[in-house]
This record gives C-alpha cells, structure tokens and sequence, in this order.
C-alpha cells in the first residue's frame, strides 16, 4: 500500500486542505508515503518567482507541522524525475482526453494560455506513477485527474509492457469539498486572494477564524437543518463541524436552535483542531536546517524510489538514456 499525493503552492493552505489532504496523509498507517509541494504545477498560470518560493517553504513546513512520517515529505522540482515521466505520459495521452480536463475547460483555450496548464495532467500522472501509487488521497476536486492517471498507466502497459502500478482513488469519507463560507456552493479555494474572509486559511490566527466563521452565510429561515440543496451555508457549517469534531453532520443540526451557537461551536472546534499545527509549525519555522534535513531526506527517499520506475518506462519506450 503506498500512498502519493500533493499540494500545489499556489495559496496559502485552507481548513479544505487540511481537511481533505493533509490530516488524511498524517492518519495514513503502515508504509509511510509520499507527500509533495506541487512547485511545478503552480507555474501553469502567471506566477511571481519570489512568492513561489515563499509559499512552497509555507506549504513544505504545513505538510511538516501536520505530522507527516519522517522521510515522506519533499519538494518536486527537487525531484526531476517527475519531468521526465511526465513527457512519456505527454507522449501517452490523448489531446482529445486532455480537452476535456474541467480546469483547462475553465481557465483555458486562449491563445495566451500557458501550454502546461493543458499539460499538467500529465505531469500529475507521472508523480502518482512514479512511486508505484496504489493509493491517492484526495479532495473530491481531483477525482477526474487521478482517473486520467489510471487511464494513462493501462495505456502504457498495454502498449510497451508492464510498467506501472493502476492506483485507486481514495475518496475523502468526510470534508471532501469544504465549501467557501461566504459563497457555499462554491469550494473553498486557497488561490483566492489572502483577505478573502469565505477562506480559514491554516495559519490564521483564532480570532481571524473565529470571525471569518461567525460571519459565514446562512439563510433566513432560522432552522438549523443539514440540506445542501436549500441551505448550503448551514449545511456547510455542519459538515465542518463534523469533519473537526468527529459528530455526525445530519445529527449534530439537532443539537441547535440558533444559528449563533452553531457558528460559535464551528469556530471552536476549527481552532482547536488547527491550533496544535499552528504551534507546531512555528517550532519548525524557527528551526530552518532542521527543516531543510527533513526535506533532504524526503527528497533522497523519492529520489531512490523514483530512479528505477522512470528508468524502467524509458526503456520500455525504447529510449536508450
Ligand atoms: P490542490 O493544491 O488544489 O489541493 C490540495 C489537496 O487539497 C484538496 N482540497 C480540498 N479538499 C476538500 N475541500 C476543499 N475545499 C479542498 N480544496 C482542495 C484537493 O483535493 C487536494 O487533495 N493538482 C493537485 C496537486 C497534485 C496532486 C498530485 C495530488 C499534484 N500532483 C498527485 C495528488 C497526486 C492540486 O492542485 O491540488
């Protein structure tokens, strides 16, 4: 059982990451995965290089504080590997089933757009093949690339020999789309702008996320009741409450008369589950070289895993390298 998956430095980290991603990495038992800052991913659209870096050390020491084993966090430039698989599965893939990807849908098809963000689902496949994934934990906002990495790996196989594992999908049993606090229907988004208040940023402090919470949407009607067709911002409520607290969502609404103690509990369970990361984050923040061994280590340890697999598709490709 191994588990590969990232986080892309393109925002400072949100409750729906944490939620969605990193707590489930930290949960993962036996083998201890592999778990990235996506650097390269986050240069598919226009990006500042100074504010790249900032948020790919921000991000590195968040994977860090939330408790990942020893030895399974790295940075993916650091690994060239991940380029070099990704241009065989470029070679793999279909422009038909790349067209048809909602993110290049959505953000791309104009004569300005960067190639790599019609690209990059390749390059994602190659991080999850690389490492023999048979796991890939994820929010629910990847499901349609991890199935593109399933595709490419059988392709592949079936075209020049067993090369690579077919991973599965691991779907989020709780918080696997946290909506945005003040637009629901929406998910909540790290690439929005930092004083977006619909987004808990990871790092914010308890009175920020206390008030961003205690100024969640709601509706009018006054019921607390879990609905996501007719009460989206409650029902989101609930959903986070649960997902910190461990309560079922649709049971937990019975416990509530008033949407003010609904927000209020919300708030508190949100910092006291990222309270913890937040203090472990700053002992790493103060200590840079312990910081740069770990990510040292988890570079050696992907380097080490990843040489052979790439080693092996290029050959099987014919590429004499
Ligand atoms: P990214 O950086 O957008 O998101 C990182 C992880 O957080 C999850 N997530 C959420 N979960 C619940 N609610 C939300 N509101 C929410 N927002 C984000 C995402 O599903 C994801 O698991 N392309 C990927 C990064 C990546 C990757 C990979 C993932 C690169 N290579 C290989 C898995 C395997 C991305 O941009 O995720």
């Amino acid at each position: 059982m191994t588990a590969v998956s990232g986080i892309t430095p393109s925002g400072r980290l949100s409750l729906g990451n944490y939620l969605g991603a990193l707590r489930r990495f930290a949960e993962d038992d036996g083998e201890p995965g592999f778990y990235f800052v996506a650097d390269l991913h986050a240069m598919t659209t226009g990006h500042d290089p100074g504010q790249l870096g900032r948020l790919t050390r921000e991000t590195a020491l968040l994977l860090l504080a939330s408790g990942m084993p020893e030895g399974s966090v790295f940075i993916q430039s650091a690994v060239p590997a991940h380029a070099q698989l990704a241009y065989l599965l470029e070679c793999t893939a279909y422009i038909g089933e790349l067209s048809r990807m909602v993110q290049y849908k959505q953000k791309g098809g104009r004569p300005m757009t960067r190639a790599s963000l019609f690209t990059y689902p390749c390059l994602m496949a190659a991080d999850i093949l690389l490492y023999g994934a048979t796991r890939v934990p994820v929010g629910g906002d990847q499901d349609q690339h991890v199935e593109l990495a399933r595709d490419l790996a059988v392709r592949f196989n079936a075209t020049y020999g067993q090369t690579f594992i077919v991973p599965e999908l691991a779907r989020a049993q709780a918080a696997g789309r946290v909506g945005d606090l003040q637009t629901p229907t929406a998910k909540m988004n790290k690439s929005e702008p930092d004083q977006a208040c619909g987004v808990l940023r990871m790092l914010d402090s308890p009175d920020v996320l206390r008030r961003k919470v205690m100024r969640a949407v709601t509706d009018s009607d006054g019921e607390v009741r879990h609905d996501g067709d007719t009460k989206p911002g409650v029902t989101n409520l609930l959903e986070i409450l649960g997902a910190c607290t461990g309560m079922e969502p649709v049971a937990a609404a019975a416990h509530y008369s008033s949407y003010g103690d609904l927000k209020k509990d919300t708030a508190d369970a949100v910092v006291a589950l990222l309270e913890p990361v937040q203090q472990r984050y700053r002992a790493l923040a103060d200590d840079p070289k312990r910081v740069d061994e770990l990510l040292e280590a988890g570079r050696q340890r992907a380097a080490g895993f990843a040489a052979p697999r790439l080693a092996r598709a290029m050959s099987a490709a014919g590429l004499m390298g």
